[in-house]
Protein backbone atom coordinates (compact mmCIF):
# COMPACT_ATOMS: atom_id res chain seq x y z
CA UNK A 1 0.00 0.00 0.00
CA UNK A 2 1.13 3.60 -1.09
CA UNK A 3 0.09 5.95 1.61
CA UNK A 4 -1.73 9.30 -0.12
CA UNK A 5 0.27 12.47 1.35
CA UNK A 6 -1.39 14.84 3.52
CA UNK A 7 -0.57 18.15 2.06
CA UNK A 8 0.30 20.79 4.94
CA UNK A 9 0.97 23.57 2.93
CA UNK A 10 -1.88 23.11 0.85
CA UNK A 11 -4.02 23.47 4.12
CA UNK A 12 -2.10 25.84 5.58
CA UNK A 13 -2.94 27.80 2.54
CA UNK A 14 -6.75 27.69 2.63
CA UNK A 15 -6.68 28.15 6.92
CA UNK A 16 -4.45 31.23 6.25
CA UNK A 17 -7.21 32.47 3.00
CA UNK A 18 -9.59 31.93 5.78
CA UNK A 19 -8.30 34.49 7.78
CA UNK A 20 -7.80 37.13 5.44
CA UNK A 21 -11.21 38.86 5.49
CA UNK A 22 -11.29 38.32 9.44
CA UNK A 23 -7.93 40.37 9.45
CA UNK A 24 -9.87 43.03 7.02
CA UNK A 25 -12.86 43.57 9.37
CA UNK A 26 -10.74 43.57 12.96
CA UNK A 27 -8.44 46.37 10.75
CA UNK A 28 -11.60 48.70 9.45
CA UNK A 29 -13.28 48.57 12.77
CA UNK A 30 -10.18 49.58 15.27
CA UNK A 31 -8.16 51.45 12.74
CA UNK A 32 -4.82 49.38 13.49
CA UNK A 33 -4.16 45.28 12.22
CA UNK A 34 -3.33 42.80 14.66
CA UNK A 35 -0.54 42.51 16.13
CA UNK A 36 2.02 39.93 17.13
CA UNK A 37 5.22 40.67 19.20
CA UNK A 38 7.91 38.01 18.98
CA UNK A 39 10.95 37.74 21.39
CA UNK A 40 13.61 35.57 20.03
CA UNK A 41 16.32 34.96 23.00
CA UNK A 42 20.24 34.60 21.08
CA UNK A 43 20.82 33.53 17.71
CA UNK A 44 19.53 29.96 17.47
CA UNK A 45 19.67 29.43 14.01
CA UNK A 46 16.40 27.16 13.95
CA UNK A 47 14.65 29.31 15.79
CA UNK A 48 15.86 32.18 13.40
CA UNK A 49 14.16 30.60 10.25
CA UNK A 50 11.19 30.19 12.39
CA UNK A 51 10.97 33.82 13.40
CA UNK A 52 11.56 34.57 9.81
CA UNK A 53 8.69 32.33 8.66
CA UNK A 54 6.49 33.97 11.51
CA UNK A 55 7.07 37.17 10.18
CA UNK A 56 6.41 36.39 6.81
CA UNK A 57 3.40 35.00 7.74
CA UNK A 58 2.11 38.30 9.04
CA UNK A 59 3.07 40.22 6.46
CA UNK A 60 1.03 37.82 3.91
CA UNK A 61 -1.67 37.79 6.39
CA UNK A 62 -1.33 42.35 6.66
CA UNK A 63 -1.08 41.59 10.50
CA UNK A 64 1.81 43.73 11.83
CA UNK A 65 4.52 42.50 14.06
CA UNK A 66 7.23 43.21 16.24
CA UNK A 67 10.38 41.57 16.84
CA UNK A 68 12.72 41.88 20.19
CA UNK A 69 15.84 39.93 19.55
CA UNK A 70 18.23 40.11 22.89
CA UNK A 71 21.67 38.76 23.31
CA UNK A 72 22.19 35.36 24.10
CA UNK A 73 24.20 35.80 27.37
CA UNK A 74 21.01 38.38 28.44
CA UNK A 75 19.81 37.85 31.93
CA UNK A 76 16.30 37.18 33.40
CA UNK A 77 16.22 40.93 34.81
CA UNK A 78 17.48 42.59 31.74
CA UNK A 79 15.36 40.81 29.70
CA UNK A 80 12.05 41.72 31.87
CA UNK A 81 13.45 45.44 31.42
CA UNK A 82 14.32 44.75 27.52
CA UNK A 83 10.70 43.42 27.13
CA UNK A 84 8.85 46.23 29.45
CA UNK A 85 7.63 48.23 26.01
CA UNK A 86 5.91 45.33 24.63
CA UNK A 87 4.33 44.50 27.82
CA UNK A 88 3.04 47.42 28.24
CA UNK A 89 1.57 48.51 24.86
CA UNK A 90 -1.58 47.76 24.91
CA UNK A 91 -1.86 47.76 20.73
CA UNK A 92 0.10 44.30 21.04
CA UNK A 93 -2.50 41.20 20.68
CA UNK A 94 0.07 38.82 21.07
CA UNK A 95 3.00 37.65 22.10
CA UNK A 96 5.00 34.96 22.00
CA UNK A 97 9.11 33.95 23.17
CA UNK A 98 10.68 31.41 20.86
CA UNK A 99 11.46 28.28 22.22
CA UNK A 100 14.16 27.08 23.48
CA UNK A 101 15.53 29.93 25.69
CA UNK A 102 19.27 29.57 26.32
CA UNK A 103 20.42 27.79 29.82
CA UNK A 104 20.31 30.85 32.32
CA UNK A 105 16.47 31.79 31.60
CA UNK A 106 14.01 29.66 33.12
CA UNK A 107 10.87 29.50 30.72
CA UNK A 108 8.61 28.90 33.86
CA UNK A 109 9.72 32.18 34.80
CA UNK A 110 9.97 33.70 31.66
CA UNK A 111 6.54 32.95 30.34
CA UNK A 112 4.36 34.10 32.86
CA UNK A 113 6.18 37.10 33.32
CA UNK A 114 6.12 38.25 29.53
CA UNK A 115 2.44 36.74 28.05
CA UNK A 116 0.13 37.64 29.75
CA UNK A 117 -3.59 34.81 29.73
CA UNK A 118 -5.18 37.16 27.06
CA UNK A 119 -2.07 37.53 24.25
CA UNK A 120 -0.78 33.63 24.80
CA UNK A 121 -0.73 32.82 21.40
CA UNK A 122 1.07 30.16 21.47
CA UNK A 123 -1.13 28.67 24.35
CA UNK A 124 1.77 27.96 26.56
CA UNK A 125 0.81 29.50 29.62
CA UNK A 126 -0.94 27.32 32.91
CA UNK A 127 -4.51 29.18 31.91
CA UNK A 128 -4.08 28.48 28.34
CA UNK A 129 -3.20 24.82 29.35
CA UNK A 130 -5.48 24.21 32.27
CA UNK A 131 -8.38 25.33 29.42
CA UNK A 132 -7.21 22.73 27.44
CA UNK A 133 -7.78 19.90 30.00
CA UNK A 134 -11.15 20.66 30.23
CA UNK A 135 -11.88 21.70 27.06
CA UNK A 136 -12.80 25.47 27.22
CA UNK A 137 -12.00 27.56 24.65
CA UNK A 138 -8.21 29.33 24.72
CA UNK A 139 -5.60 29.46 22.43
CA UNK A 140 -4.15 25.86 21.55
CA UNK A 141 -0.30 25.26 21.08
CA UNK A 142 -0.26 25.69 17.39
CA UNK A 143 1.46 22.33 16.38
CA UNK A 144 -1.22 20.22 17.88
CA UNK A 145 -3.66 22.27 17.00
CA UNK A 146 -2.83 22.60 13.25
CA UNK A 147 -2.54 18.53 13.19
CA UNK A 148 -6.43 18.21 14.14
CA UNK A 149 -7.23 20.75 11.48
CA UNK A 150 -5.15 18.41 9.22
CA UNK A 151 -7.10 15.32 10.14
CA UNK A 152 -10.21 17.38 10.04
CA UNK A 153 -10.05 18.65 7.05
CA UNK A 154 -8.58 15.29 5.83
CA UNK A 155 -11.97 14.05 6.52
CA UNK A 156 -9.63 11.46 9.00
CA UNK A 157 -12.36 9.44 11.18
CA UNK A 158 -11.02 9.94 15.17
CA UNK A 159 -13.47 8.88 17.14
CA UNK A 160 -12.71 5.76 18.25
CA UNK A 161 -9.76 5.42 16.47
CA UNK A 162 -6.51 4.51 18.70
CA UNK A 163 -4.03 7.34 18.29
CA UNK A 164 -0.57 6.64 19.67
CA UNK A 165 1.65 9.92 20.56
CA UNK A 166 5.49 9.44 21.15
CA UNK A 167 6.49 12.11 22.75
CA UNK A 168 5.46 13.81 25.91
CA UNK A 169 6.57 17.39 25.42
CA UNK A 170 4.06 20.37 27.21
CA UNK A 171 4.30 21.91 23.51
CA UNK A 172 3.27 19.30 20.99
CA UNK A 173 2.62 15.82 22.67
CA UNK A 174 0.99 16.21 25.84
CA UNK A 175 -1.31 19.04 24.81
CA UNK A 176 -1.66 16.47 21.00
CA UNK A 177 -2.81 13.69 23.44
CA UNK A 178 -5.58 15.91 25.07
CA UNK A 179 -6.81 17.46 22.11
CA UNK A 180 -7.19 13.86 20.43
CA UNK A 181 -8.86 12.74 23.54
CA UNK A 182 -11.10 15.12 23.63
CA UNK A 183 -12.40 14.48 20.09
CA UNK A 184 -12.83 10.49 21.43
CA UNK A 185 -9.83 8.79 20.52
CA UNK A 186 -8.24 6.30 22.76
CA UNK A 187 -5.33 7.69 23.68
CA UNK A 188 -1.67 5.88 24.59
CA UNK A 189 1.27 8.80 25.21
CA UNK A 190 4.87 6.56 24.64
CA UNK A 191 8.04 8.17 25.99
CA UNK A 192 11.80 7.79 26.54
CA UNK A 193 11.31 5.00 29.37
CA UNK A 194 8.13 3.22 27.41
CA UNK A 195 8.77 -0.51 27.26
CA UNK A 196 8.62 -2.07 23.20
CA UNK A 197 7.74 1.06 21.75
CA UNK A 198 7.64 -0.91 18.90
CA UNK A 199 4.32 -2.90 19.69
CA UNK A 200 2.68 -0.03 21.40
CA UNK A 201 3.14 2.18 18.22
CA UNK A 202 1.66 -0.82 16.16
CA UNK A 203 -1.29 -0.94 17.55
CA UNK A 204 -1.72 2.51 16.36
CA UNK A 205 -4.78 3.80 13.76
CA UNK A 206 -3.28 7.41 14.18
CA UNK A 207 0.51 7.42 14.87
CA UNK A 208 1.99 11.13 15.93
CA UNK A 209 5.60 10.89 16.31
CA UNK A 210 7.33 13.94 18.13
CA UNK A 211 10.66 12.91 19.87
CA UNK A 212 13.54 14.93 17.64
CA UNK A 213 14.86 11.46 16.60
CA UNK A 214 15.60 11.25 12.84
CA UNK A 215 13.92 8.45 11.18
CA UNK A 216 13.98 6.22 14.42
CA UNK A 217 10.03 5.06 13.93
CA UNK A 218 10.69 2.25 11.37
CA UNK A 219 8.91 -0.32 9.42
CA UNK A 220 8.23 -2.09 12.57
CA UNK A 221 6.69 0.60 14.09
CA UNK A 222 3.64 1.14 11.86
CA UNK A 223 0.48 -0.86 11.98
CA UNK A 224 -0.38 -1.45 7.84
CA UNK A 225 -3.11 1.68 6.67
CA UNK A 226 -2.40 3.92 10.00
CA UNK A 227 -2.23 7.70 9.17
CA UNK A 228 1.39 8.72 10.54
CA UNK A 229 1.55 12.23 11.60
CA UNK A 230 5.56 13.33 11.83
CA UNK A 231 6.51 16.14 13.63
CA UNK A 232 10.21 15.68 13.37
CA UNK A 233 12.18 18.06 11.73
CA UNK A 234 16.10 16.87 11.84
CA UNK A 235 18.57 18.21 9.66
CA UNK A 236 21.14 15.39 8.20
CA UNK A 237 24.42 15.56 6.61
CA UNK A 238 26.05 12.22 6.57
CA UNK A 239 25.63 10.74 3.36
CA UNK A 240 25.98 7.10 4.41
CA UNK A 241 22.76 7.71 6.33
CA UNK A 242 20.92 9.79 3.75
CA UNK A 243 21.13 7.83 0.69
CA UNK A 244 19.54 4.63 2.12
CA UNK A 245 16.53 6.64 3.23
CA UNK A 246 15.66 8.38 0.18
CA UNK A 247 16.80 6.00 -2.10
CA UNK A 248 13.11 5.86 -3.05
CA UNK A 249 13.16 9.62 -4.28
CA UNK A 250 15.47 10.91 -6.38
CA UNK A 251 14.85 14.93 -5.88
CA UNK A 252 15.45 14.48 -2.28
CA UNK A 253 18.95 12.78 -3.17
CA UNK A 254 20.00 15.29 -5.91
CA UNK A 255 18.70 18.19 -3.30
CA UNK A 256 20.76 16.44 -0.84
CA UNK A 257 24.07 16.31 -3.74
CA UNK A 258 23.29 20.15 -4.15
CA UNK A 259 23.16 21.70 -0.43
CA UNK A 260 24.79 18.76 1.37
CA UNK A 261 22.31 18.76 4.14
CA UNK A 262 18.55 16.79 3.94
CA UNK A 263 15.27 17.45 6.54
CA UNK A 264 13.96 13.93 7.68
CA UNK A 265 11.02 13.39 10.48
CA UNK A 266 11.06 11.59 12.87
CA UNK A 267 9.25 8.67 10.90
CA UNK A 268 11.73 6.85 8.19
CA UNK A 269 10.07 8.13 4.94
CA UNK A 270 9.98 4.87 3.14
CA UNK A 271 8.39 3.29 6.02
CA UNK A 272 5.79 6.00 5.89
CA UNK A 273 5.34 5.44 2.73
CA UNK A 274 4.66 1.83 2.31
CA UNK A 275 2.90 0.85 5.32
CA UNK A 276 0.66 4.06 5.89
CA UNK A 277 -2.45 5.03 4.59
CA UNK A 278 -1.66 8.51 4.38
CA UNK A 279 1.47 10.15 6.30
CA UNK A 280 2.63 14.04 6.47
CA UNK A 281 5.92 14.71 4.23
CA UNK A 282 8.88 16.40 5.84
CA UNK A 283 9.06 19.05 4.78
CA UNK A 284 5.69 20.39 3.73
CA UNK A 285 3.30 18.59 6.46
CA UNK A 286 3.32 19.95 10.17
CA UNK A 287 5.62 22.29 9.83
CA UNK A 288 3.34 24.96 7.61
CA UNK A 289 0.34 24.11 9.67
CA UNK A 290 2.29 25.51 13.09
CA UNK A 291 2.61 28.81 11.59
CA UNK A 292 -1.01 29.06 9.87
CA UNK A 293 -2.60 28.53 13.67
CA UNK A 294 -0.03 30.75 14.53
CA UNK A 295 -2.28 33.51 12.58
CA UNK A 296 -5.21 31.88 13.56
CA UNK A 297 -4.83 32.53 17.57
CA UNK A 298 -3.09 36.20 16.72
CA UNK A 299 -7.00 36.62 14.90
CA UNK A 300 -8.73 34.52 17.39
CA UNK A 301 -7.00 36.95 20.48
CA UNK A 302 -7.31 40.48 18.56
CA UNK A 303 -10.60 39.78 17.94
CA UNK A 304 -11.51 39.07 21.67
CA UNK A 305 -9.64 42.30 22.58
N1 LIG B 1 9.86 26.25 19.36
C1 LIG B 1 9.46 25.17 18.65
N2 LIG B 1 8.14 25.25 18.37
C2 LIG B 1 7.70 26.40 18.92
C3 LIG B 1 6.42 27.04 18.96
O1 LIG B 1 5.41 26.54 18.45
N3 LIG B 1 6.40 28.22 19.62
C4 LIG B 1 7.49 28.77 20.23
N4 LIG B 1 7.35 29.91 20.87
N5 LIG B 1 8.68 28.20 20.21
C5 LIG B 1 8.78 27.02 19.55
Amino acid sequence: MAGVVLDGKKVSQEIIAELKPRVKEITKKRGRPPCLAVILVGDDPASQIYVRNKVKACEELGIRSVELRPPANITTDALFEAVDPIVKDKTVDAILVQMPLPKQLRAEEVIPYIVDPFRDVDGFGIHSLGSLVVNRFAPRACTPAGIMQLLHRSKIPIAGKHAVVVGRSDIVGKPMALMLLHENATVTICHSQTRNLAEECKRADILVAAIGRPAAITRDFIKPGAVVIDVGMNRLTDKDVVVPLFAHDLSRLSAFAKNESVLVGDVDPRAMQEMSSAYTPVPGGVGPLTIAMLMVNTVDLAEMH
